[in-house]
């Protein structure tokens, strides 16, 4: 039975039960809330969920889940909404679940180096908390001032400290999940290592809330390394940029950040922060961004000058090296920025595509011939260590990816590119509501028929975030 809006009558008698529950001051059903709840980060989507829930606990949830279950209620969970795919876009109505207030950080293990934490916790927030022990939580995407730990799971996010240190994946260790039907699970164990059965912890690691709530998550921490150095490095060709990425592996380097700037967004998130910090030269491509970490500062400086001199046979420009925490965080901030400044700059549309690193250039090189073929701009940044660059495309008078006939051919043949060089569609923002139509570029249909036997075993009505990463059924 396909899913449906919630009819009056069924209305009514729901909200009474979620109230009964949550108490009447959490669960909402006026437009501003309604409207608070329609959208995301990703491109300019609106969808009106039907109910606004916020639950405390994974057992009041659990209870709203047996209602939803029963009647085969769509149910929407939602970090901070700082989602670029989708993914938090209740797109059938039904209700909406936000986790604002499942925000405490439950224990932080300085023995085991690990902490427990409730999915509504902000990342930064988390982050300081921990640093405050000495302790790292490396995952740092740009949204990490407001987005939520519970949905960067949700996303298997990274960020530019992944090329050193891996994404969300690799630090979770056990998870506490509401299943569609209510029940509360554990996946694992707070353990290290886990060879027991099938891993439902790294199932639910970007599965985009499709398959269950994670309600407490468990994750590792490791030691916070004392320094770090950052440089700046300004290319005249862009593909030189490109090429020096992997080379700086190849000599030896394991950088903690490693990213690429195109000048194109460079000068629109300039304008935007209203920084001058990076003087702009029109013979300037691309920079990248270069940071070091360790917790030896002469072996880190010996380092960056060592990469400094190893880029000088990819034609760089001079190297500009940040002298203080606040020339640091200028740099970061330019980075950090530059979605939403080239979003609001009317680059509306962002892919998140990842290719073997030593692929770059050429994934740079096809997505300029591809911007020509199809008359539109694209803007490149993100995260080239690691192979995973964004392209964020401006085309006059089309917002929206979402079946837009003007841009879906000019998507595909990215993704076709993509595939071709032996890289996938999405690396941290997930599939979501935008990108499932390409799911066939990457994958076999056997592919598909099993992550879809595996959506059906854990939620069988298609009530969990239905319609995200497949159709609804
Ligand atoms: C970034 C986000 C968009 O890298 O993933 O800025
Ligand atoms: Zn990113």
């Amino acid at each position: 039975m396909a899913l449906s809006a919630i009819t009056p009558a069924a209305h009514t008698e729901h909200l009474a039960a979620f109230r009964n529950i949550l108490g009447n001051d959490y669960v909402f059903t006026d437009d501003e809330n309604r409207n608070n709840y329609a959208h995301d980060e990703t491109e300019n989507l609106h969808f009106l969920p039907d109910i606004v829930i916020k639950p405390r606990t994974a057992e009041e949830l659990s209870e709203v889940m047996k209602i939803c279950n029963q009647h085969r209620i769509p149910v929407t969970p939602r970090g901070a909404g700082t989602g670029l795919s989708g993914g938090a876009l209740p797109q059938l109505g039904g209700v909406l679940v936000s986790f604002e207030r499942m925000n405490s950080i439950l224990e932080i293990d300085e023995r085991n180096l690990q902490v427990t934490t409730e999915p509504g916790v902000i990342t930064e927030v988390l982050q300081n908390a921990v640093k405050e022990k000495g302790l790292f939580y490396p995952p740092d995407p740009s949204s990490r001032g407001s987005c939520f730990i519970g949905g960067n799971i949700a996303e298997n996010s990274g960020g530019p400290k992944a090329v050193k240190y891996g994404v969300v994946k690799d630090y979770v260790l056990n998870l506490q999940v509401v299943l569609a039907n209510g029940d509360i699970i554990w996946t694992g164990a707070n353990v290290l290592k886990n060879s027991t059965g099938y891993n439902l912890t790294q199932l639910m690691v970007g599965s985009e809330g499709t398959l269950g709530l994670v309600t407490k998550i468990v994750l590792k921490l490791i030691p916070h390394p004392t320094y770090d150095l950052l440089m700046l490095v300004p290319f005249n060709d862009l593909e030189d940029a490109g090429a020096a990425v992997s080379a700086i592996f190849r000599g030896g380097f394991t950088p903690s950040a490693l990213e690429l700037v195109e000048i194109d967004a460079l000068k629109i998130v300039s304008d935007f922060v209203d920084s001058t910090a990076v003087p702009i030269d029109d013979n300037v491509a691309a920079h990248l961004i270069i940071e070091v970490d360790g917790n030896h500062m002469e072996t880190l400086m010996s380092e960056m000058e060592a990469i400094a001199e190893l880029l000088t046979a990819y034609n760089c420009g001079e190297v500009f090296f940040a002298d203080d925490a606040q020339q640091k965080a200028e740099l970061w901030k330019l980075r950090r920025r530059v979605a939403e400044a080239v979003k609001l700059a009317g680059y509306t549309i962002e892919e998140d595509t990842v290719v073997p690193r030593a692929n770059l250039p050429a994934l740079i090189h096809g997505v300029k011939e591809l911007g020509r073929k199809y008359d539109l701009h694209a803007v490149c940044y993100g995260h080239a260590g690691d192979g995973n660059l964004h392209i964020r495309i401006k085309k006059e008078g089309s917002i929206y990816s979402l079946n837009n006939p003007e841009v879906i051919p000019a998507l595909k043949a990215l993704f076709q590119l993509v595939h071709s060089l032996g890289g996938t569609i999405s690396g941290e923002h997930g599939i979501g509501l935008i990108q499932k139509e390409f799911m066939d570029i990457v994958f076999a249909p056997a592919n598909l028929q099993l992550m879809r036997a595996i959506k059906k075993a854990f939620d069988p009505n298609d009530i969990l975030n239905s319609g995200k990463i497949f159709d609804a059924v």
